[in-house]
Order: C-alpha cells, then sequence, then structure tokens
C-alpha cells in the first residue's frame, strides 16, 4: 500500500512509478465512510495488502489448504509456452501482481521465444513490487522490469506511458490468483470493460478465476489450521489503526470464513466478539459495534461456466483458449477484445 519512496533496486533495468487516480488516503477515507460507519458494515478488498498484509499473502499461498495457488502455479507451468506463443507478445503486463511467482512461468517462457522480454508489474503494494523486481532481474538476465504502484485502473490508465508497452506490438495482459472474484458483478464488468478498453486489438488477456467446487475444500482454504488466514484478515484492522488513527482491538475479532452458497462466493467476516466501541480520528467517528456483528471484510467468488460467460460478455471479451485444472477446479481464460 505505501507508495512513498522506499528502497528502489539500482539497475538500469528497473523501474518504479507511483500512479494514482485519486489520493490513495482520501480514497480509504471515502471508502470508510459508505462502508464502516453503520452496520452493515464492509470494505473494499484493496486495503489488505500492507507490507505485513502482502507477506501474510504470501504465507497464505504456501498453506497446505490454500489450494488456488497450486492450481494455478501447476497449469502456468504446464502451459506457459502455449500460452505465450498464443498471444504472439512481447510484453507482459501483470494487475496485482504481488510476488510475481507464478509469473515466473510466463516470463521464462517469453524469455524462450523473444530477445527482450519485457515485464510491466502493478500492485498497490510498492515493497513487494520492489522485492520480486529484484528477485526477477537476477533470475532472468535480458529482462526488463517496470513497476506501476497503484490500482488497478491507475496502472492501466498510465500502462501507455512505459516506453515499450505502448501497444506497438501485441501485448499479454494478465489477471491471475482470481483477483476478479474479489469484486461484485457491476465492478467486476467496469474493471473487465476497462481492461478490455486499454487493449488493442491484438493483444490477449489471461485470466485466473476459481470455480465452484465442494464446500469443506472452499472453506479450508480461507480458514488455515495454523491461522495464517485469520492473521491477514485481522491486519485490516491494524492498517485502519495506522492509516485513520483508529483504536480496533484486533482481539475484539474473530475471523469467519463462510461459503455463501446463494452467492456461490466466500465471505471474509470479522466478528465481534463482544460489545464495544472503537474512536476513528479521521474521519472523526465513534463506532459502536455490537457483540456478533459482522464486518464484512472480503468476497472471493467461486466461478460457474455460466457466471464467466456473463462476465465476459458484459464485458466485450471473447475466449481464444482455456486451460483447467482436474474437475475444473480452476481455470485459465484467454480472451481477446470482441468487436466493439
Ligand atoms: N497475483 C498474485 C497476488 C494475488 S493477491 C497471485 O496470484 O498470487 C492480490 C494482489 O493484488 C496483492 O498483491 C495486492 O496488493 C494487489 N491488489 C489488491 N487490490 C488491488 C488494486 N485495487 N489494484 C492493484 N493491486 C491490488
Ligand atoms: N484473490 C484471493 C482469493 O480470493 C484473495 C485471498 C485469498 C484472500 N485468501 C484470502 C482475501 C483471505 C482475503 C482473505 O482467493
Amino acid at each position: 500500500m505505501s507508495a512513498d519512496a522506499c528502497a528502489v533496486p539500482v539497475s538500469s533495468r528497473y523501474s518504479r512509478r507511483v500512479v494514482e487516480e485519486r489520493d490513495a488516503h482520501a480514497e480509504l477515507l471515502a471508502d470508510f465512510r459508505a462502508g464502516m460507519l453503520e452496520p452493515p458494515r464492509s470494505l473494499p478488498p484493496k486495503y489488505f495488502y500492507d507490507a505485513r498484509g502482502s507477506q501474510l499473502f504470501d504465507a497464505i499461498c504456501d498453506t497446505p489448504e490454500y489450494y488456488p495457488t497450486r492450481l494455478e502455479a501447476e497449469l502456468l507451468e504446464r502451459h506457459a509456452d502455449a500460452i505465450v506463443e498464443a498471444s504472439g507478445a512481447r510484453t507482459l503486463f501483470e494487475l496485482g501482481s504481488g510476488t510475481s511467482r507464478k509469473t515466473e512461468y510466463l516470463l521464462a517462457a517469453l524469455e524462450r521465444r523473444v530477445a527482450a522480454p519485457h515485464y510491466v508489474a502493478n500492485d498497490v503494494c510498492g515493497e513487494i513490487l520492489d522485492e520480486a523486481g529484484e528477485r526477477l532481474l537476477q533470475r532472468f538476465d535480458q529482462l526488463r522490469v517496470d513497476s506501476l504502484c497503484g490500482d488497478y485502473a491507475a496502472a492501466l490508465g498510465h500502462l501507455g506511458e512505459v516506453a515499450g508497452a505502448r501497444g506497438d506490438g501485441p501485448r499479454l495482459f494478465a489477471f491471475l490468483g482470481s483477483s476478479l472474484g474479489n469484486f461484485e458483478d457491476p465492478e467486476a464488468a467496469a474493471l473487465l470493460t476497462r481492461i478490455r478498453a486499454t487493449m488493442n486489438a491484438e493483444d490477449r488477456l489471461l485470466l485466473g478465476l476459481d470455480r465452484v467446487k465442494p464446500r469443506p475444500v472452499l472453506e479450508a482454504a480461507y480458514n488455515d489450521a495454523a491461522g495464517v488466514t485469520a492473521a491477514f484478515n485481522l491486519n485490516l484492522l491494524s492498517v485502519l489503526n495506522t492509516e485513520l488513527g483508529a483504536d480496533f482491538d484486533p482481539e475484539g475479532f474473530d475471523h469467519r470464513a463462510p461459503f455463501v452458497q446463494e452467492y456461490s462466493r466466500i465471505e471474509m467476516h470479522l466478528v465481534a466478539r463482544r460489545d464495544q466501541v472503537v474512536q476513528v480520528s479521521e474521519p472523526e467517528a465513534r463506532l459502536e459495534i455490537a457483540a456478533g456483528e459482522i464486518i464484512r471484510t472480503e468476497i472471493s467468488r467461486k466461478f460457474s461456466r455460466e457466471a464467466v460467460d456473463g462476465l465476459l460478455a458484459a464485458a466485450g471479451l471473447e475466449h481464444e483458449a482455456e486451460w483447467s485444472a482436474p474437475e475444473a477446479w480452476y481455470s485459465l481464460f484467454l480472451l481477446r477484445p470482441g468487436a466493439a
């Protein structure tokens, strides 16, 4: 989340620029006002990812219960050459790239195919972008990495300013980790539409989505035995304490992650363990939270085929190819912009 100056790897093959459409702090204030002052309380998903949140997410990916990362990594490992080949790209642009670990399969395939591969990474967390950039430059000695620190919309808006990523040749866009599933239909369709509007006719989008599967598998993935996901969820309260001068007591809340069949989604909840009063200095507010009250911190949708097709149609994207894990537990879709 912190977009401000911090150690940028010194290399002529790396750059990071901060891109913001709106002031990030002002946006948090507005989202907090809109979602947290009255029950039912909720917040948008991007505020989890301060430096500690990003580390915790990385640790979630290593838990035995969190299957999406492993399934997506296996698909990428097996099909990266086919994906890169089908895209014809020399530039890979990734939204919400995080540690870029799975991305290495695509970058390796890119390096096998073109002489001067180019990776444009985007994330709200500057620390993780720099760490990933440094690691990638060490592994790929011909790769150029440009990081865009800011949210998805800002990165899409500024992509054209990155030398070599303007779109004078096909680009492969990637949106992995089922991050699209953290948005309800209207926002998800709006984001895909924005991606589609940034793509040229020859660009392709690789979209990784988690699929419907038995409830026990789903619920375990968001409630790992070691408690990493619980710590990640509760860390949101620390982010609010730091950014808004609030006094949330993380001990006052339990982590819950039920699968809600009606919406085909996991919901991440923080449940108040007792009646409590939370003081917030900016915006100045006093929240009275009753025992048992739920703060909804995240949704993670599990897509049926119909849901995928509905979203793609709404956004004007068409199927080019797809690769799925056994029993369609996870899918990668290669998409092209439809005729406008
Ligand atoms: N793509 C990686 C990381 C997924 S976690 C993977 O598949 O494992 C989601 C990532 O997106 C985090 O690194 C988080 O910091 C980033 N993120 C969350 N909301 C974002 C937003 N609105 N704009 C840009 N990045 C965002
Ligand atoms: N995109 C990831 C998902 O929906 C994000 C995620 C994984 C997540 N585990 C989480 C978000 C726990 C909040 C809490 O699977």
